[in-house]
């Protein structure tokens, strides 16, 4: 089955702003070059100073568009039909001045023209010294342009090109490009408009600082499903146990370490249309963790006590009418009797769909790229063949939207 590409065929008008970030754009426009987007671009003045036009055009295959009287371009295109020639607008990097200007919906240069005169959505991805972001003015202005309905992305903390630490960075391209990609998802596919929450990877369950309790889970299954889901347009929260696993594109994560962590994010990220619980949760954690590592020492070998952690899964589909999403999907990792074992854990865990599989050393599922699934319901039982994680994933994410479309 074939990944659907949101942003293919896609034609984004690219507004340069003048900072330091705007070398970055370069790599971003190759990128979104990659993912078939057709880039036009707009430099600001400003802009000249960082990149050059003939930069920018050889990336973009297309003539840099930077004059608002340039009569040539009239000619050839009017500044009105190059914003409304386009499925979105993002403006990178979006500096102060910029979005000043936007907020005061001026005119006085061909950006600031073509921002004014489109009908078609906005995003900024605003780069600027952490003074400059936080000054009053800017916060006003971004709280304006929120309002008027401009999505923005970013900025990232870290150091910046002034020396200073803290807010202001200009996004890294893939999170630019996952910010779009979930822009266009969310306005298309089967499940636009639906917020799916999804659990993936182990639990980390401290002994003491420098040790905890764990299982084998790589997050595959989980991450992919979640990937899945927002390609199909759903709106996707992953609440995230500690994995290796790449941030899915066009998803929320949010990292966790213990299921206690695990049970608040998903609370936090509640209301949703769906639930699923693809992580490994450690079932118990260590009563009393130590606050200092421990040592070995003259009376022998520590016993760790355990308690139960909550029951995630179970909590979510035991909420209250109104409270529980309308589908809540959980699994099994079994390593017997896979059938019969998750029979009963459907019916004990009250989920809609479990979706069971055999997780026994032999079949190399724990960390493996493949997974055979029975997927339990009320209605019955379905035996998928064995197939790669991101096959399930796709396969899910497809019934889980017939489920919410039929
Ligand atoms: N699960 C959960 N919270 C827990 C334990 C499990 O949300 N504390 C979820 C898992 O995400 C999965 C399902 O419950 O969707 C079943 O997990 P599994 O480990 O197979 O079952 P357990 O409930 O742990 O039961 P057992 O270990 O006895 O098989």
């Amino acid at each position: 089955m074939t990944k659907l590409t949101p942003l293919h065929g896609k034609r984004i008008l690219l507004i340069i702003g003048g900072g330091i970030a705007a070398y970055k754009t370069l790599e971003l426009i190759r990128r979104l070059a990659d993912k078939g987007v057709r880039v036009r671009a707009i430099m600001t003045k400003a802009a000249h100073e960082f990149v050059t036009p003939l930069s920018v055009s050889s990336l973009t295959g297309e003539k840099v568009y930077t004059d608002l009287f340039d009569l040539t371009d009239e000619a050839e295109m009017g500044h009105i039909q190059l914003s409304r020639d386009a499925d979105l607008l993002l403006v990178a990097p979006a500096t102060a001045d910029l979005m000043a200007r936007m907020v005061a919906g001026m005119a006085n240069d061909l950006a600031t023209t073509a921002l004014l005169a489109t009908d078609k959505p906005v995003m900024v991805a605003p780069a600027m010294n952490v003074r400059m972001w936080e000054h009053k003015s800017t916060q006003r202005n971004i709280a304006q342009l929120t309002q008027d309905g401009v999505g923005f992305i970013g900025p990232d903390d870290g150091d910046m090109a002034c020396g200073e630490f803290g807010p202001g960075r200009l996004s890294e391209t893939p999170d630019i490009i996952a910010a779009l990609e979930n822009h266009f998802n969310t306005s298309t596919g089967p499940l636009a408009g639906r917020h799916i929450l999804v659990t993936s990877g182990p639990t980390h369950e401290p002994i003491d600082p420098v040790r905890y309790l764990a299982n084998r889970s790589s997050g595959k299954q989980g991450h992919a499903i979640a990937g899945s889901l927002a390609s199909l347009g759903a709106q996707v929260t992953l609440v995230a146990g500690p994995t290796a696993q790449p941030n899915p594109s066009g998803v929320t994560v949010v990292p966790v370490e213990t299921a206690r962590q695990m049970l608040a994010a998903c609370q936090t990220a509640l209301p949703a249309d769906g639930v699923i619980c693809a992580a490994a949760v450690a079932d118990w954690r260590v009563a009393q963790d130590a606050e200092q590592k421990m040592k070995k020492g003259p009376d022998g070998v520590p016993a760790l006590a355990l308690t139960e952690n909550p029951d995630i899964l179970a909590t979510i589909s035991q909420l209250p009418q109104g409270q529980r999403p309308a589908l809540v999907v959980g699994f099994a990792a079994e390593t017997e009797k896979v059938i019969e074992h998750a029979t009963a854990k459907l019916a004990r865990k009250k989920c809609d769909w479990l979706v069971a599989n055999d997780v026994s050393p032999e079949s190399g599922v724990m960390g493996g790229d493949m997974n055979t699934v029975h997927v339990l319901s009320a209605t019955g039982r379905d035996d998928w063949p064995q197939l790669s994680k991101t096959e399930v994933a796709d396969r899910l994410a497809r019934k889980v939207a017939d489920y919410f479309t039929s």
